[in-house]
């Protein structure tokens, strides 16, 4: 999903109690790396816990539009406008394969925006952080998607068919995101001083931001055994600071190309661990975003519950539609 920095899950979501009602083939199933299908028995926790990741991965997606929706009318060219608007448009349709992948676990999409609107589900904090200038979505597609794709590569793999099969398109698109973001960098560090430090600047803004997607530490008071009982059943493959730390190390390097520099001091190559070190992610801020008190967190929600009363006679006259059409066909096994 966008990020793993989501509330952690109801009490009755976790390990022991869970592990009882799983049934001996759903075992066989996630031991022999198969998977589950929505006509499958599974444990009443493993669906909540699906249902509550994919709908806050769904909610990402399409809160996502808004910090680049907010710039396709700005953006430097005709060629930079169709390419911001056919990824805001990818973000779209990743939130429809998504809220359709959760309705093969019987709820209902109108019921999980009602919960996105009313503040009971989460999405992605990373979108409580406002698009200043034009480098900001060089740096959103670069850090913010890059960091997305190495939450999501795993999930392709995850243990639920709906979801693992909507990860493999969206993350090939994902990957388009990524390297547009990087070429609206590289376009600016290649320019003007000037553009060059409005990327600086905004890479400087988005790092952290970025590494705190990943969530906190997995073995804190924060993850509520969450990440381990995910893991258990196939949903999460890495733990959060490994994903993390694959993402530092695939982005160092990029971060050289383009001739920017990460705002962390200590970022350098261990030999030992095979891996860049880093200052450890000092996470008051997203727990502060987490509550509501993001730069933008009012913004979103308020521009996300307009755009939903909007679109409500688009809902109406497409239950309207359906209604006409519905007495026809039991008229017509009447007459039968
Ligand atoms: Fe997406
Ligand atoms: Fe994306």
């Amino acid at each position: 999903m966008y990020g793993n920095d989501f509330a952690p899950p109801a009490a009755g979501e976790r390990t022991a109690a869970v592990v009882a009602e799983e049934s001996a083939s759903f075992r066989d199933v996630l031991d022999s790396g198969g998977r589950i299908e929505p006509r499958d028995e599974m444990p009443e926790g493993y669906r909540r816990t699906l249902i509550r990741q994919m709908a806050q991965h769904a909610h990402s997606e399409i809160i996502g539009m808004q910090p680049e929706g907010n710039w396709i009318s700005r953006a430097p060219s005709l060629r930079r406008k169709a390419i911001l608007m056919a990824k805001v448009q990818d973000e779209a349709g990743h939130g429809l394969y998504l809220y359709a992948a959760a309705e093969t676990l019987g709820v209902d999409r109108a019921d999980l925006l009602d919960q996105l609107h009313d503040g009971r589900q989460k999405y992605s904090s990373i979108f409580n952080y406002p698009t200043l200038t034009w480098a900001d979505v060089g740096a959103i597609g670069w850090l913010v998607d890059g960091a997305a794709i190495v939450n999501q590569v795993p999930l392709c793999r995850c243990s639920y068919g709906p979801y693992a099969r909507a990860m493999v398109r969206v993350c090939k698109e994902e990957s388009f995101h990524q390297r547009q973001g990087f070429d609206i960098l590289h376009t600016l560090a290649q320019g003007t001083p000037a553009q060059k430090a409005m990327a600086q600047d905004a890479v400087d803004r988005y790092w952290w931001p970025s590494l705190m997607m990943f969530g906190p530490a997995d073995s804190g008071a924060d993850s509520g055994g969450h990440t381990a009982q995910s893991m258990a059943w196939g949903i999460k493959r890495f733990s959060n600071d490994e994903l993390r730390q694959k993402f530092i190390d695939m982005t160092v390097p990029q971060a050289d190309a383009l001739g920017l520099t990460l705002p962390d001091p200590a970022l350098t190559w261990n030999e030992e661990r095979g891996h860049f070190d880093h200052t450890p992610v000092d996470f008051t801020e997203l727990f502060e975003v987490i509550a509501g008190r993001g730069p933008c967190n009012e913004q979103r929600m308020a521009h996300r519950v307009g755009a939903h009363r909007d679109g409500a006679w688009v809902r109406d006259a497409a239950e309207a539609y359906a209604a006409k059409h519905a007495p026809r066909a039991t008229a017509g096994e009447g007459a039968a």
